[in-house]
């Protein structure tokens, strides 16, 4: 078997070459940008192995894709590349409506025309939007994006279906919900909490702090990916769900509790515009089709993400640095803080 991986410099794609390479005899070859969120480091396990190829190259750039296709030869794309931050998508929407939308058009017409034997598109839970409890979504709700960046990868799902239906290219879809654990670039939630609160900074809560997320390890999102690729149906769309539903306030009082910091971190600040309330997923189709279901449970998997970024605090401080530093200024600066 061989795989060309897009975005496997990234958070869940990394992850996902990591296990791939460590637990199978498969070849990957890793195509990636490198934009800020890429990171090699994430791949120094692997980088020596004759499995593994890195290659960097933009999934916008038609003539970078077919020569990877040609070259190589896979028998299937999984399709993790993607501009994948909503506050990002708020302030900057152009990148993240380019590469989430041109970008997987270009492969997904690559793939076409190279009669790729499997496409497997990485998708999420925000497709779906907020939902009131207790409803969870089933891979049949409708889809209802609130920001660019669920705007934009509603629109690929959309696309990469009608590459089934149109073409009959083998494509199969996964929505999954938030991912946690190792590697996660400080900017989303759980990461940003944990690095904010070793270095005694204020940890930025949007709005009341009361939005639910379902948390889902990331290793556990890996294995849902590699069931959904070999025993997943064409054309068919697949949740992968944490079963593990909490309000943001909840997580962060957990990890100022892991790490021993004070409440007065708690820092309530401006909300996020169409922040999604409440996301919830039902996993049962992947678990009946292919045998999956989340390992991890919250608990053990947080103090774990937690040990891991105590253990690796060099990672951090690079990634800290350069285009983060602007970013984070860009996206906090602007925000009053509340009470
Ligand atoms: P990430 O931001 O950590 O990594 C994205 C990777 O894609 C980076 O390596 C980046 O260099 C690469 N990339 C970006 N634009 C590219 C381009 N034009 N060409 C080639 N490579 C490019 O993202 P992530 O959190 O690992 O998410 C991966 C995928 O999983 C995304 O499709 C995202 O929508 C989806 N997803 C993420 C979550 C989550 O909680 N993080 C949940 C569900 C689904
Ligand atoms: P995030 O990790 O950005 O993921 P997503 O928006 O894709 O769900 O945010 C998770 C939740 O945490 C979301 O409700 C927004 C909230 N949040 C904060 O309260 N403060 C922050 O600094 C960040 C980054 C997120």
């Amino acid at each position: 078997m061989k795989l060309l991986v897009t975005g496997g410099a990234g958070f869940i794609g990394s992850a996902f070459v990591r296990m791939t390479i460590l637990e199978t005899d498969w070849r990957v070859v890793n195509f990636d940008k490198l934009t800020y969120a890429g990171n090699l480091e994430n791949l120094l396990q692997v980088e020596d192995c004759d499995r593994y190829r890195f290659l960097h190259a933009d999934i916008c750039d038609e003539r970078a894709v077919e020569a990877a296709l040609a070259e190589e030869r896979p028998d299937a794309i999984v399709h993790f590349a993607a501009e994948s931050h909503v506050d990002r998508s708020i302030l900057s929407p152009e990148p993240v409506i380019h590469t989430n939308f041109r970008g997987s058009f270009t492969l997904l017409e690559a793939a076409r025309r190279r009669g790729i034997g499997r496409f497997l598109h990485v998708s999420t839970d925000e497709v779906y939007g907020s939902l009131a409890a207790p409803l969870e979504a089933t891979e049949d709700f409708p889809l209802n994006a609130s920001s660019p960046y669920s705007a934009s990868k509603a629109a690929s799902d959309l696309l990469a279906r009608s590459y089934f239906t149109t073409y009959g290219l083998p494509v199969v879809i996964t929505r999954a919900s938030n991912n946690y654990g190792p590697y996660q670039f400080p900017e989303k939630l759980i990461p940003l909490m944990i690095a904010n609160a070793f270095e005694d900074r204020p940890l930025p809560v949007y709005g009341d702090g009361m939005q639910v997320r379902d948390w889902l390890y990331v290793e556990d999102h890996c294995r849902g990916i590699l069931a959904a690729l070999e025993k997943g149906r064409d054309g068919e769309i697949y949740n992968i769900g944490g079963n593990r539903s909490l309000p943001n306030m909840e997580v962060v009082r957990r990890v100022l509790a892991a790490t021993g910091k004070p409440k007065s971190l708690i820092q309530f600040v401006t909300d996020r515009p169409g922040h999604d309330r409440r996301y919830a997923l039902s996993s049962e189709k992947l678990m009946r089709d292919a045998g999956w279901g989340p390992l991890m449970d919250f608990e053990t998997g947080l103090t774990q993400t937690i040990d891991w970024y105590r253990a690796n605090a060099s990672w951090v401080a690079r990634v800290r640095s350069g285009a983060y530093r602007e970013y984070y200024e860009r996206n906090y600066g602007q925000r009053a803080v509340q009470g």
